[in-house]
Parts: structure tokens; sequence; C-alpha cells
């Protein structure tokens, strides 16, 4: 049912953990599940220098979460912002169909600690 690659992200995930002081954090859920994944960003020039996630749900959120953070590593946030949940399951070789939306949870995070981040910065910005 799962690729080698989800499984290998699943029982490996990469970045796995929290940036304490974080330029950006996302969390987002589905109220249905009660499943949730939280992504935080450390940004410098505009460029993502670390990422590191926490997800609660299953193997293929887990698996997403892994392979996104990867993919955005090291990237810009307009790029990361362009970051589908279509990409990260198509880097995993594909995951099964009733498991896409856990890949979604992967996107929306991400969007999500962009957006605290530009949010922290507009902040600063009246405030200096
Ligand atoms: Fe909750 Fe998949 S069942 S996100
Ligand atoms: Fe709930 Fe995948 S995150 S089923």
């Amino acid at each position: 049912m799962y690729s080698e690659k989800v499984m290998d992200h699943f029982m490996n995930p990469r970045n796995v953990g929290e940036i304490e002081d974080a330029d950006g954090v996302g969390e987002v859920g589905n109220a249905k599940c009660g499943d949730i994944m939280k992504i935080f960003l450390k940004i410098r020039d505009n460029r993502i220098v670390d990422v590191k996630f926490k997800t609660f749900g299953c193997g293929a959120a887990i698996a997403s979460s892994s392979m996104a953070t990867e993919l955005i590593k090291g990237k810009t946030i307009d790029e990361a912002l362009e970051l589908t949940n279509k990409a990260v399951a198509e880097a995993l070789d594909g995951l099964p169909p009733i498991k896409m939306h856990c890949s979604v949870l992967a996107e929306q995070a991400i969007k999500a600690a962009i957006e605290d981040y530009r949010r922290r910065q507009q902040e600063k910005q009246v405030n200096s």
C-alpha cells in the first residue's frame, strides 16, 4: 500500500522536533479526526535555514511532514509557498488516494508558519 519512500520517512522521519526561537510557527489540524501538525521555521534573509515539525497523525501524515520539511529547507519563502501537497506526495512516490488529505496538512502548516513569520515581521516594523 505504501511506497518505500513513505515507509522510510515514516520509520526515520527527518527534522522532527521544535525550534525554540523559531521565526514562524504554524499549526493546523483536522477537527474531524483530531490530527494536528505543527511546523517551526528559522528564516534568514527570506530563506528557510532550518525547519522542524511535530505531527500527531497517521504514518502518511508523518511521512508527508518529513518530506515537506526536506523540500523547503534552504528554499526561499516564496519557493516554499509554492509547495503543494501533490508535490509532496509525488516526492514520496505517491500516497494512496484515501491518504492524500494527510499530505494537505503539511502544505497548510508550512503556509501557516510563513504567515506567522510575516505577521511577526510587520509587528517588528510597527514597533521600531
Ligand atoms: Fe485526520 Fe487524515 S484522518 S487528517
Ligand atoms: Fe489522519 Fe492521516 S493524518 S489519517
